[in-house]
């Protein structure tokens, strides 16, 4: 299987956000990512429901919502209104997991839930079988353009090998510093989507970078 791209649209340009969006669907992406920032659990603030709304005129591929707000529950419907195809929600700013993957597939979204990369993969053994989408945090959530922590690779083999002991049928999506020196690693230990912000479109020539990272 190919592995997944999803550009990150945080790192766009936001002034020229239809044509970044069409320049997209133009691509060989498979998502698009949307980083949803409430100043709260994450220190930024990136942007919320009508910018999801505008983004989701003119994409022709499923967003990809990734919510890094507490209390995410009081959302989730006005996300799935906005487009949100697959939608994410932190194991750290849920009290009832379970219930919010319910309420998620409920509203006929994927269900995705994005871990801190402090946050053990052990946490999901009871859960798994109710996740569509784990997004393993390869950086702290909050910014574009950070470093990518190395020991992501052995959090995606642990998760691989949970996944596989459960018979989940899980994908593993990776957030955050991936560039063309880690994707192939992390392809090879488990990875099935590669969110990529800075790295697209901060390139000189996107669609070409968003090609060569899907036929790693
Ligand atoms: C970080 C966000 C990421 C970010 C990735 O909090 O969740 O999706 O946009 O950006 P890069 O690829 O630049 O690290
Ligand atoms: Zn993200």
């Amino acid at each position: 299987m190919p592995i997944k791209i999803a550009p990150s649209v945080l790192a766009s340009d936001f002034a020229n956000i239809q044509s970044e969006i069409e320049m997209l669907n133009a691509s060989e992406a498979d998502y698009i990512h949307v980083d949803i920032m409430d100043g709260v659990f994450v220190p930024n603030i990136s942007f919320g429901i009508p910018v999801t709304e505008a983004i989701n005129k003119h994409a022709k591929k499923p967003l990809d919502v990734h919510l890094m707000i507490i209390d995410p529950d009081r959302y989730l419907e006005a996300f799935k209104k906005a487009g949100a195809g697959i939608i994410s929600v932190h194991l750290e700013a849920c009290n009832h997991l379970h219930r919010t993957l319910q309420a998620i597939k409920e509203l006929g979204c994927k269900a995705g839930v994005a871990l801190n990369p402090h946050t053990s993969i052990h946490l999901l053994e009871d859960v798994i079988m109710d996740i569509d989408l784990v997004c393993l945090m390869s950086v702290n959530p909050g910014f574009g353009g950070q470093k990518f922590i190395e020991n992501t690779y052995h959090k995606v083999r642990q998760l691989k090998s949970l996944i596989t002991e459960k018979g989940a049928n899980t994908m593993i999506e990776i957030d955050g510093g991936v560039n063309q020196i880690n994707a192939p690693l992390l392809q090879e230990a488990g990875a099935d989507v590669l969110v990529a912000g800075s790295f697209v479109f901060s390139a000189e020539n996107p669609l070409e970078t968003i090609r060569s990272l899907k036929n790693i």
